[in-house]
Order: structure tokens, then C-alpha cells, then sequence
């Protein structure tokens, strides 16, 4: 049997898992408690064609068309038409999928879509429901023997061999290192699954969890895989402001509308949508009416949506918790960095340009979202295209004897302690930059709007040239000068590992952004307006 290790617990890599174990050899890691995922936090739902009223053409027109003509035609065919047998999977592994009053799944409109097509789960808790039908089935596979699972373990880096053919430039993936108790140890694979997620955490405002600090992306990146559509990070325009927490874009789409400081409803007089407009035209309003009030939030107004606390009792009770009231208060809300767009370059089937390293859901760029993805379309990618990617992985396994270094248990490397995996990491990003700073400095120059004068700033400061990208290979020998007198402690590891991912990531978002001389999509450049100028005319580095 071969040995497949899938990184990371949320709908995209519990659903490849779930379709490979028995078959191969599955290893399972997760940097947290399985099912600390960003998919458990989402709440409008998962788009897909369930009704006879509405048609995949039209769903695909919305996608393509949200996309802002960066979608990548052939993954947005595949995600519209294969997306509602997956959803019925889901179904038959148990997600209760809210219902109406006919007994039909109730369906809901979220913006830029031209028909209520989003299913809900738990008023507003989809995401959860899905997660705990999907770990359900995990640890039964794991009960029974056919999945391993790693917990609370960290991936550091891939770990690359030479290939044969000599093909991916000569190399490809052969496993991971992985931080685990505070010792660094290897796991060798025939094939490894990158389903790590996004890297919110690079922003000072984000929706998204602790965990999304874009390991996965970032140890691609070093390992010298492809990455595509840096420049594009969503930003949902409504996260209560201060915090972060989500207020579902679903909200907007049961009539809840939004006003300026001064209680003016503004979004009619920039698109024709509303309210409803896609996510990427909806947040650079509120960001520019914030740039005009010195700051100041603006106002989600839901008192008039019927039983608005019945529908989404999960935000009710989180704005609650923190003093308001959904059915009478007016609820402050900014835009956070929400959804990675860009990431590792994968086809259709989850390929990337490293032969056998796999990428699917939010870590993986199909090109599928394009400039901006339409809404609830996220839990949707995660389920299509880890279905096609377990079918590749078999595929490609076929074909491939498996090697006798496979580890069903982990290897223990020379077990160096922390001191030696701090700077092994860390020398993939900028050590002078505190979390913080990185944070409020992204959200300054890689936030809603960017202008070339900041991105070049942001550049300087991350370290001109950009970061070193090794292999895993060779950061296994590092022995860099330790800089550190004192002891570090694992959680302090953990986070400066962290930093340096996703100052790594900064830095290719960046030198990406720059490249990119138009506004299009969720890529706003101030200095470059036009959604005109043709192809890149400044290299991207990384
Ligand atoms: C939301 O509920 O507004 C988020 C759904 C998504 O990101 O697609």
C-alpha cells in the first residue's frame, strides 16, 4: 500500500481523507484538535444548483462573472455541475441541511448570485455542521485502522527527494517535517495533501481562526512549488467591527442593509445591487465611506429582516454576548481579510507543479474564484475539488510503486530542539517583525486598497531580495547561527514559525500586487484604477 499524508482537518482535507482511507495508507495531521478548521466557522452555507428553478448555467454565469474575467473557465464548469452530487453526499453523511416550511431544503441568496442557491445548516452554522458529520467519519476510519491521525502537530516544511525522471525541476515531494511535542520529526509519504487553508492571520483585522497562518502555502513556497493569484485576498465587508466575528453575508441577503455614520444607506448609489453586490465591490465601499469618517465603522441595520434572530441564532447570540441586540441595535461592521483567492497552482485534479504534492480547498489556486469569489462557493470548492484530487492521488499511485522509506509511524529525525527549528523556519521569513507589526503593516499596504508606493515599502521592510526559499531538504541541515540566548518556549515556536510563514507570504502577495498595474476584483491599486491595463508588467519574484 502507499502511504498518503493529507495536512490539515477542514472540509478539504477531512473529505480527501475520508475517499482514500482503505485504499492507501492515510496520515492524517492537524496543527490544533481535529476540526479547528476556518470551514468550522463558516456560516452562510454552500452554494450549489438543487432546485429545478434554478440552472448550473446561471451559477456558473454568477461565478465567472464575481470572478471579474480571472476565473478559470474549466474549474468553475466543474465546481457548478459536480457541485450538487457532492452536496448530496454531504447529505448522506449527515449534515441536516435547514429545511422550509414544504419540507424542501430552504434555500438563501447571498450577494451576486441571481437565485437563492446557498444551504444552510443550523440557521447560520453551516460550516460546524458539516465538520462534525466529516470528524464523525474520521474517527470511525481511525477506530477501525484505516486512517492514522496526528494531532496538535505542526507542519514545518515539506521534505524533498530527487525524482528519476528528473521531472518538477528533478524533485518531488517525499513527506513532511512536522513540529510535534517540541521535537521535529519526518514523515515520508508516496503522496502528500496539502489542505492547510488560508493565512488571515496576516491581517490586524481577520474572520478567520488563530490557525490560519498559511503554513501549508508558505512550505510549498520554500519547496519551490508554483503559487498563483497572490494579489487577490477577499475581504468580507462585514465582520462586527473590532473583533473580526463574521456576520454572514446571508444576513444581507434576507434584507439587512448598511448605512454610514452619518445613518445614510450608501450602497444603491454604488452598484445597482445593493447590498448584495459581490463581496469585493461591497467591502471597498465600506472602506472608502470608513476613509471619509475618520474611521468610523459603518452600520448594519437587520431590525427590519423577519425573525432574524430564528434565522441566524448563531450571530444573535455571539453579538449578544458582546452587547447587541440583532433585532433593534445597529451593528458596527468593517471589512477583515476573509478568503485566500491566490495560493499553491493546482489543476483541475489538485495537482501541483511538484510531482507528487497535492493541494486542495482554500491553500490551492484552481483559479476557479478568479479576481474575487462569489459567495459560499469556498465549502463548495473544498468538496469538489478534494473529491477530484483523491481520484488523481489513486491515479498517480497506480502508477508509482510505492518506496520502501514510506513511515506508517513518524520518523524521529536527529530530534533537534527547539532552538534549531525556530531558525530553520524563521529563515524563511523576516525576523525583525513582530506579529503585530506585520499585521498592521499588511493591513496598511496588502489590505482593500494598495498603491505601488506602500507594496515597495512593505517590501523594503520585509527584506529586499525577498526570503530565502529553501527545500526542506536543506533546512533539515541548517545550523544558522543561534541568536536566541534564552530558552524559547513551544508556544513562543510555534508563533515566531508562524510569523515567518506568513511574512513570507506578505512578501509574495506583495511583489504579485505589484505586479499587477489594473484594479480588478478584490485587488484595488489607488495608483492603478483601470480594470484595463494588459498582462503583468513587473515580474512577481515568488
Ligand atoms: C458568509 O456567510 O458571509 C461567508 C460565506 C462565504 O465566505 O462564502
Amino acid at each position: 500500500m502507499s502511504h498518503v499524508l493529507i495536512i490539515g482537518t477542514g472540509i478539504a482535507g477531512l473529505s480527501t481523507a475520508l475517499r482514500l482511507a482503505g485504499r492507501h495508507e492515510v496520515t492524517v495531521v492537524t496543527k490544533d484538535r481535529l476540526g479547528d478548521s476556518n470551514t468550522t466557522w463558516a456560516q452562510g452555507g454552500i452554494a450549489g444548483v438543487l432546485g429545478a428553478d434554478d440552472t448550473v448555467g446561471s451559477h456558473i454565469a454568477d461565478t465567472l462573472s464575481a470572478g471579474a474575467g480571472l476565473s478559470d473557465a474549466e474549474a468553475v464548469r466543474l465546481l457548478c455541475t459536480e457541485g450538487p452530487e457532492r452536496i448530496l453526499e454531504l447529505a448522506a453523511a449527515g449534515v441536516a441541511f435547514d429545511r422550509d416550511d414544504d419540507g424542501h431544503w430552504a434555500r438563501g441568496l447571498e450577494g451576486a448570485h441571481s437565485f437563492p442557491r446557498i444551504l444552510h445548516a443550523g440557521g447560520d452554522a453551516t460550516g460546524e455542521a458539516i465538520i462534525e458529520a466529516l470528524t464523525t467519519a474520521l474517527r470511525a476510519a481511525v477506530a477501525v485502522g484505516t486512517v492514522r491521525l496526528l494531532d496538535h502537530t505542526m507542519l514545518l516544511d515539506l521534505v524533498t527527494s530527487l525524482t528519476p525522471s528528473g521531472t518538477g525541476a528533478g524533485r518531488k515531494a517525499a513527506g513532511v517535517q512536522v513540529l510535534r511535542d517540541g521535537i521535529r520529526e519526518q514523515l515520508f509519504a508516496d503522496a502528500v495533501v496539502l489542505a492547510t487553508g488560508g493565512a488571515g492571520q496576516l491581517y490586524a483585522h481577520t474572520t478567520n481562526p488563530a490557525a490560519a497562518t498559511g503554513d501549508g502555502l508558505a512550505a510549498a513556497i520554500r519547496a519551490g512549488a508554483a503559487a498563483r493569484d497572490m494579489e487577490f485576498y477577499q475581504f468580507h465587508p462585514t465582520a462586527l467591527a473590532g473583533s473580526g466575528f463574521l456576520i454572514s453575508e446571508a444576513v444581507r441577503g434576507a434584507g439587512a442593509f448598511l448605512l454610514d455614520a452619518h445613518g445614510q444607506r450608501f450602497m444603491p448609489e454604488v452598484d445597482r445591487r445593493g447590498e448584495l453586490a459581490p463581496r469585493d465591490v461591497v467591502a471597498r465601499a465600506i472602506h472608502r465611506r470608513m476613509a471619509v469618517q475618520d474611521g468610523l465603522p459603518c452600520y448594519l441595520n437587520a431590525r427590519s429582516v423577519p425573525e432574524v434572530s430564528a434565522h441566524f441564532p448563531n450571530i444573535a447570540r455571539v453579538l449578544a454576548e458582546r452587547g447587541f441586540d440583532l433585532t433593534s441595535d445597529l451593528i458596527p461592521v468593517t471589512p477583515a481579510a476573509h478568503y485566500f483567492m491566490g495560493g499553491i497552482a493546482t489543476d483541475v485534479d489538485g495537482r501541483t507543479s511538484l510531482p507528487g504534492l497535492f493541494a486542495v480547498g482554500e491553500v490551492a489556486c484552481t483559479g476557479v474564484h478568479g479576481a474575487n469569489r462569489l459567495a459560499s462557493n469556498s465549502l463548495l470548492e473544498g468538496v469538489v475539488f478534494s473529491a477530484r484530487a483523491a481520484e488523481a492521488v489513486d491515479a498517480d499511485l497506480e502508477t508509482t510503486p510505492a518506496t520502501n522509506h514510506r513511515s506508517w509511524a513518524p520518523v524521529s529525525a536527529a530530534a533537534p530542539r527547539f532552538g534549531s527549528i525556530h531558525l530553520d523556519a524563521a529563515a524563511g521569513g523576516n525576523r525583525a517583525i513582530s506579529r503585530g507589526d506585520l499585521q498592521t503593516l499588511a493591513w496598511a499596504h496588502l489590505g482593500v486598497e494598495r498603491d505601488g508606493q506602500g507594496l515597495r515599502s512593505l517590501l523594503e521592510r520585509l527584506g529586499e531580495g525577498g526570503p530565502t526559499h529553501r527545500t526542506a531538504d536543506a533546512a533539515v541541515t541548517a545550523d544558522d547561527a543561534v541568536t536566541a540566548n534564552e530558552e524559547p518556549t513551544a508556544a513562543g515556536i510555534v508563533e515566531e514559525i508562524e510569523s515567518a510563514n506568513l511574512a513570507l507570504i506578505a512578501q509574495s502577495i506583495a511583489s504579485h500586487a505589484l505586479a499587477r498595474r489594473e484594479s480588478r476584483g478584490a485587488h484595488t491599486r489607488s495608483d492603478f484604477p483601470a480594470h484595463t491595463t494588459p498582462p503583468l508588467q513587473e515580474a512577481a519574484s515568488c
